[in-house]
């Protein structure tokens, strides 16, 4: 059995009081929510201890959204997995196509990200995804094979989620038609060694688009940037039927 998780990605939204007022109204949504699904907050590094010692004892899990290889070092502006684990922190998100596009980084540096992740006792949700025009000259797949292949190596495959979130997707409005998404999902899952590992869809996923998405048989997940930022709007994702 795949498992199911339904991850909100903050980005660099809410402050420590922005987020608790944000559980208030989310947890009191959850009293129904069935027991299938692991609900997941990445958010702000700021975020991360209070939201975790707010939700001790809770269902839902906390993530971060980066993590460096080194478990301590001179490098600026990085978090080591240590840091994270040490305040309850259970995922984080490697490779985003942000930290990718804005921010160097690699299908490399995603690698050792996720091994150092994974040696701390994190889940590592990976991101895939191509952008617009890969998918016009119909690049999709050896795009996404190509960073499955370099991104995985050595990494173990019973402690891992991936996230397929096609770039031209994120932020637009534009989600990708559910059927496609499990078509690529599916080419994803192909290229693994565990078939278990839960695959989940990103990009414009919304309270009117979730059933949809989560009815497809492949996707095993949601990956949800802007309509995790309001609680209810969240909460009716998490509530998927
Ligand atoms: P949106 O849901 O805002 O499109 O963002 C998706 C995403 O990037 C999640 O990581």
């Amino acid at each position: 059995m795949r498992k199911i998780v339904i991850a909100g990605n903050w980005k660099m939204y809410k402050t420590q009081a922005e987020a608790l007022e944000f559980l208030q109204g989310f947890k009191s949504e959850l009293d129904n929510t069935p027991d299938d699904r692991e609900i997941v907050l990445c958010v702000p590094f700021t975020d991360l201890d209070s939201l975790s010692k707010t939700l001790h004892g809770s269902r839902i899990q906390i993530g971060a959204q980066n993590v460096h290889w080194e478990t301590e070092g001179a490098y600026t502006g990085e978090i080591a997995a240590p840091m994270l684990t040490e305040v309850g922190v259970r995922y984080v998100v490697v490779g985003h196509s942000e930290r990718r596009q804005y921010f160097g980084e690699t299908d490399e540096t995603v690698n050792l990200r996720l091994k150092a992740a994974q040696k701390a006792g994190l889940i590592p949700i990976l991101c895939v995804g191509e952008t617009k025009q890969q998918r016009d000259a119909g690049d999709i797949e050896s795009h996404i094979f190509s960073q499955l292949a370099k991104g995985l190596v050595d990494v173990d495959q019973t402690n891992l989620v991936i996230a397929y979130e096609p770039i031209w997707a994120i932020g637009t409005g534009d989600t990708c038609a559910p059927a496609e998404a499990n078509r690529v999902i599916g080419l994803i899952r192909s290229k693994l060694s565990n078939p278990n590992v839960p695959i989940q869809y990103g990009g414009s996923v919304k309270p009117d688009n979730v059933d949809e998405v989560m009815a497809q048989p492949e996707i095993d997940g949601a990956l949800v940037g802007g309509a995790s930022l309001e609680a209810k709007s969240f909460a009716r994702i998490v509530n998927f039927q």
